[in-house]
């Protein structure tokens, strides 16, 4: 296993752990809790699509970066179907964010444009394919989405991924994320080659987590068979909670929307049309006093059993990880 030391400097943090970006989900008190407790924490920039918002948020992040352990960064869903792709880029540019995530398109644009002063950029991959363009346009690392995991999960088991990516692209960090709460399980990526891990699902329950009773609850009470895939929110396969609601959208897009998403002339707004629909639903299940329940999480509700404060939930995870790391040493073989 490889020492961490070089993934740590290279993100300016202290433990190799990052707090996943979450659409409407992840909020500052979240980010300032993962930061001071020496981690990555990150955002995605769509959770403030008000004019002015993003940058707010960036002014007030950045006025409490300097006396903290950690780090922050934001995730842009590089795909040509959100429309405030470019807008977003531009000021996070201008308040001049450590670190980006890149989900879905091309980073080349992000990759430059962060480059250009010193950010670095990990890209969201799935398969070999997605990961051999993010290579040639220059990724500093990449995030390895594996099967199980919250939102865009992958089709495959991050114990073959990670192998894989390390085998491909020698050198290059690799996070695994998806379906990891504990510090065991970061060990387990940690042998497989992977530097450190990206948790999402388990920071839902936690208490600076503003989401409504409901949505924690479910995950509380969420095994992992109660968790499935659809492509209905986003038109790519999403991890949703197996709530009647979910059963009444179903899993799949139907032939015509199908033939919509890729039919060259509808492609772009039909994709459009469809996110923004998901978005709206996601939306009035997740704030208080609403009542739809259509609920995003990973399999990995099965191991969440109650909240905690995020700064708990690190420091159980860096404990847990101390622990598993000297009984294995123990271990014979
Ligand atoms: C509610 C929810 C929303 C998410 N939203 C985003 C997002 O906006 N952008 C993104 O790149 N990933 C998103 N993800 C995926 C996470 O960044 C991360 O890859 C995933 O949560 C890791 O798996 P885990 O949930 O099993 O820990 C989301 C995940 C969840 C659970």
């Amino acid at each position: 296993m490889k020492t961490v030391n070089e993934l740590l400097p290279l993100l300016r943090i202290e433990f190799p752990l990052i707090m996943a970006p979450m659409f409407l989900v992840s909020n500052i008190d979240m980010i300032k809790a993962g930061m001071d407790s020496g981690i990555m924490a990150t955002f995605p920039t769509l959770n403030y699509r008000n004019e002015g918002e993003l940058a707010e948020v960036l002014n007030r992040i950045n006025g409490f970066k300097a006396g903290s352990k950690g780090s922050y960064g934001v995730n842009l869903i590089v795909q040509q179907s959100n429309p405030l792709y470019k807008k977003h880029l531009k000021v996070c540019v201008e308040k001049k964010v450590p670190f980006y995530i890149t989900s879905l398109g091309s980073p080349k644009e992000v990759i430059e444009a962060a480059h250009a002063y010193g950010a670095k950029v990990f890209c969201d991959v799935t398969n070999m394919a997605h990961a051999q363009k993010c290579f040639d346009t220059g990724c500093d690392g990449f995030i390895a989405v594996g099967q199980g995991a919250g939102g865009h999960a992958g089709p495959h088991p991050l114990h073959i991924l990670i192998p894989a990516l390390k085998k491909q692209f020698p050198g290059k960090p690799v996070i695994a994320a998806g379906g990891i709460v504990s510090g065991e399980g970061l060990l387990s990526v940690r042998v497989l080659g992977a530097e450190g891990v990206s948790v999402g699902t388990r920071f839902i329950v936690s208490k600076e987590c503003k989401v409504n009773k409901e949505y924690k609850d479910a995950i509380i009470h969420a095994g992992m068979d109660d968790i499935v895939m659809t492509t209905k929110l986003s038109g790519t396969p999403c991890t949703i909670i197996d709530t009647p609601q979910a059963k009444k959208m179903g899993y799949t897009q139907s032939w015509i929307e199908r033939f919509l998403s890729n039919n060259p002339q509808t492609k772009k707004w039909f994709k459009m049309f469809v996110q923004v629909r998901g978005m709206k639903k996601l939306e009035e299940s997740v704030l208080p006093n609403n009542y739809q329940k259509l609920w995003c999480a990973g399999k990995s509700s099965e191991l969440i059993e109650s909240e905690f404060t995020c700064k708990e939930i690190i420091d159980h995870l860096k404990t847990e990880y101390a622990k598993a790391l000297a009984e294995v040493k123990l271990l014979e073989m």
